[in-house]
């Protein structure tokens, strides 16, 4: 299905493409265009303490093509500029897109065992009964087997810290579709006390680490000079410098980035905190470092790669028991959490292609101003697409953004007809 213009079709005529493309049904395609769609009796058994719910606008980014597959990807976000940007880099990436490549989904859950009189003596004994360990975790993860999920791996390092030393054992666990933070911590749990035993310790924490090394995404896209000045591409570069260079910058540049990432992750009903503290962990590995790279290719076009960990589920938590977010995976169209992981991570990249190329050249504020011209024209009273757009179109030039003269100007054009 064509997508070229869709930024400029009515809602209702985008609802009915993304219907028809997504194959949604009414009642999903009813869900998503309600702004006040999450029931208050789903949302009581979500969370505790329920009073209401609090909404955030839901648009599409166009032009991904992501492995040689178009997608359009659902972005819940309340910044303006996100959406735009994402499409406008996914449009120049065109016709070649974005190569990705996810892990296997494996999450790494560890359990802190202090109290040992002898250290070394207790990690040995943890290691000689390794097969044995395994076995008791796997029990727990015997609902899970049959969707290909279960326990790989079992180490024991020691820990010093400032106060003590303790041992920490880590579980590797292919978690399948789902983000694995239940799977992975019921595991944990229901295994912790033979270890305490073994070791001759006492369990403190179980739990699993959000820096998910053993599920990171990648993904890659080549910017052409004939589509984009080599303007561009040298402000890009300067700006990537910038953030390799300075901890300052790169906090933003890769704040940009999670921009695009956790827009989809909120749509599809995943846990975008957990991304952002695997996201950040991963890039202060070292020292604090861009999660993006950009370089000049032999034939002077523009590289870009993303790499992170990406635990995002397509199956389970919020994602079962919230019907927009399946209706928006429905919309985004993959089929597993690694797909997912992919779409993410270009998001991610085109988010920060679109970032660099406006900051280093005409500079951000003109792309958010000018939407935000077409809000302060609302507010000023504008009713019709054509008012909204005269006025807005007037207060950009002007440079003027202030409500009374959006009122001003908005009696002009009334008066002029
Ligand atoms: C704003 O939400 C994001 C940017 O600051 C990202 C960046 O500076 O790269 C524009």
């Amino acid at each position: 299905m064509d997508f070229s213009g869709f930024y400029k079709l009515p809602i209702t005529e985008r609802q009915k493409r993304i219907k028809e493309y997504a194959k949604l049904t009414d009642d999903e395609i009813a869900l998503l265009a309600n702004t006040g769609s999450l029931k208050l009796e789903l949302a009581d058994r979500m969370i505790e303490n329920v009073i209401g719910a609090i909404h955030l606008p839901l648009g599409i980014a166009t032009n991904f093509r992501i492995n040689e597959k178009f997608h359009i990807i659902p972005m819940a976000v309340e910044e303006p500029s996100i959406i735009a940007g994402a499409c406008k880099a996914a449009k120049l990436s065109l016709p070649e897109g974005f190569r990705a490549e996810a892990d296997e989904p494996v999450m790494v859950g560890q359990i802190q065992l202090v109290g040992m009189a002898d250290l070394e003596l207790a990690r040995k004994n943890l290691e000689k009964n390794k097969t044995e360990i395994l076995k008791i975790a796997q029990e727990y993860m015997k609902p899970h087997e049959r969707y290909g999920a279960g326990v790989l791996d079992f180490h024991v390092r020691p820990l010093m810290s400032e106060k003590r030393s303790m041992l920490i054992a880590e579980f590797s666990i292919n978690v399948g579709d789902a983000m694995g933070a239940n799977m992975v911590n019921t595991t944990l749990e229901g295994v912790a006390p033979s270890l305490a035993t073994l070791a001759e310790g006492k369990v403190r924490l179980r739990i699993l680490t959000n820096l998910a090394v053993k599920r990171m995404v990648r993904a890659s896209a080549v910017w052409k000079k004939e589509l984009i000045s080599q303007d561009i591409i040298a402000g890009i570069l300067d700006g990537y410098d910038f953030a390799k260079a300075d901890i300052y910058r790169c906090a933003t540049h890769n704040k940009g980035i999670m921009n695009g990432i956790d827009a989809v992750l909120l749509a599809t009903g995943n846990d975008w905190r957990a991304v952002e503290a695997g996201a950040h962990a991963y890039a202060a590995i070292g020292e604090y470092k861009p999660l993006t790279t950009f370089e000049r290719t032999e034939n002077n076009d523009l590289l870009g790669t993303i790499e992170l960990p990406m635990a995002v589920a397509t199956v389970g938590g919020a994602v079962n028991s919230s019907p927009t977010a399946k209706a928006c995976l429905k919309i985004l169209g993959v089929k597993s959490s690694r797909e997912l992981a992919m779409a993410c991570a270009c998001v991610g990249l085109a988010n920060n292609f679109a970032a660099l190329s406006a900051l280093s050249t005409e500079g951000i504020q003109a792309g958010h101003m000018k939407l935000h011209a077409r809000n302060i024209a609302v507010i000023a009273g504008a009713a019709s697409p054509q008012e909204i757009d005269a006025v807005a179109a007037e207060l950009a030039e002007k440079k003027n953004f202030s409500s009374d003269y959006a009122k001003e100007a908005l009696n002009r054009i009334r008066s002029k007809r």
